[in-house]
């Protein structure tokens, strides 16, 4: 059994404590600011740990300790525990667009990063969403494999990347999760235009999206790209692109443009007619040129 020291018990502290709890993990210490979700999480632990501020400990020597506060604490909390904490502890953070080179001050212990790519809106929903979830690893060698026990503990999965290309690996997932609906509130505003309410353009484009997503479940980009890029088809392009012009903001049409010049590149994935592309390119290039911003 591996003891457990938390530091933050907020959505995913509480998260990680409720799906640790009584596996092969014994949940020593809470750590927190301010203690109320920790006392909700305390309520439901079969452990029944210390609930503290990091200032009233004086040492841990729990076999791993997680940091899972905000990003901007970690530093700071990795300076004040490098005074109480054994060198036996493995220490991690949760944050995605850090890498474990933060907890660098630590020196004599084992360091690293446990990302899990979900999304914890609080502790106790959290605790189900870590099943299948994926989980980027990194750090040093001793934290990356206790780290992939961890996450088969959780029923999870992982994968490693390598320290250097943390953030970039965030930047991804802020791409394909928080940029996609961004470009979905523009097909939004877009339909509204047409005459749509907001929650009903939503609820309309929905059963498209979602079909989407599934192509993505068994086909690559490329060939889950349809539609007016993926035929290159330009006629229509051009009415398109007078209909934003005439309707929408310049906003809009970046939007529209930048990721129509990336489904082109899928387009010629799928072997798409040359000429075709390239006259569609020249069109897209044209438009980016005439926008003011
Ligand atoms: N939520 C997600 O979906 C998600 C998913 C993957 C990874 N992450 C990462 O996981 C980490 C935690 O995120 P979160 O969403 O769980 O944040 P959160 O809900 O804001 O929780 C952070 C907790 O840390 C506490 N805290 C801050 N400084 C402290 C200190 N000095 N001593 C003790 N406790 C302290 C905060 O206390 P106060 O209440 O007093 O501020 C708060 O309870 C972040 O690195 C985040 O990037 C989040």
């Amino acid at each position: 059994m591996k003891t457990v020291s938390i530091i933050g018990i907020g959505r995913v502290g509480g998260a990680l404590a409720l799906a640790l709890d009584g596996k092969n993990y014994k949940i020593e210490n809470l750590v927190a600011r301010t203690t109320e979700n920790a006392e909700k999480v305390y309520e439901s632990l079969i452990s029944k740990p210390k609930i503290s501020s990091l200032e009233s400990l004086n040492e841990i020597n729990s076999d791993i300790v997680f940091i899972t506060t905000q990003d901007s604490e970690i530093s700071g909390i990795a300076k004040i525990l490098s005074a109480k904490v054994s060198e036996n502890s493995i220490i991690f953070h949760t944050s995605g667009a850090l890498s474990s080179e933060i907890l660098k001050n630590l020196t004599e212990n084992a360091v690293g990063s446990l990302h899990p790519l979900v999304s914890i809106s609080n502790s106790f929903l959290g605790k189900e969403r870590f099943m299948d979830a994926f989980f980027c690893i990194e750090g040093d060698e001793k934290a990356v494999e206790t780290a992939e026990k961890i996450v088969v503990d959780l029923n999870g999965r992982s994968f490693s990347i390598e320290s250097k290309y943390k953030t970039l690996y965030h930047a991804a997932a802020v791409t394909a999760c928080g940029h996609l609906v961004a470009t979905i509130d523009a097909a939004i505003e877009m339909m509204e235009k047409c005459g749509l309410e907001q929650a009903k353009a939503q609820k309309i484009l929905l059963p498209l999206i979602k079909s989407t997503v599934e192509n993505l479940e068994t086909q690559n980009t490329a060939e889950a790209l349809t539609g007016t890029f993926a035929r290159a088809d330009a006629e229509t392009f051009e009415k398109h692109r007078a209909s934003i012009r005439e309707n929408l903001t310049d906003e809009i049409m970046e939007i529209y443009l930048l990721l129509g010049m990336r489904s082109l590149k899928l387009a010629e994935r799928q072997n798409a007619d040359r000429e075709r592309v390239e006259k569609m390119r020249k069109k897209i290039l044209l438009a980016k040129s005439e926008l003011k911003c």
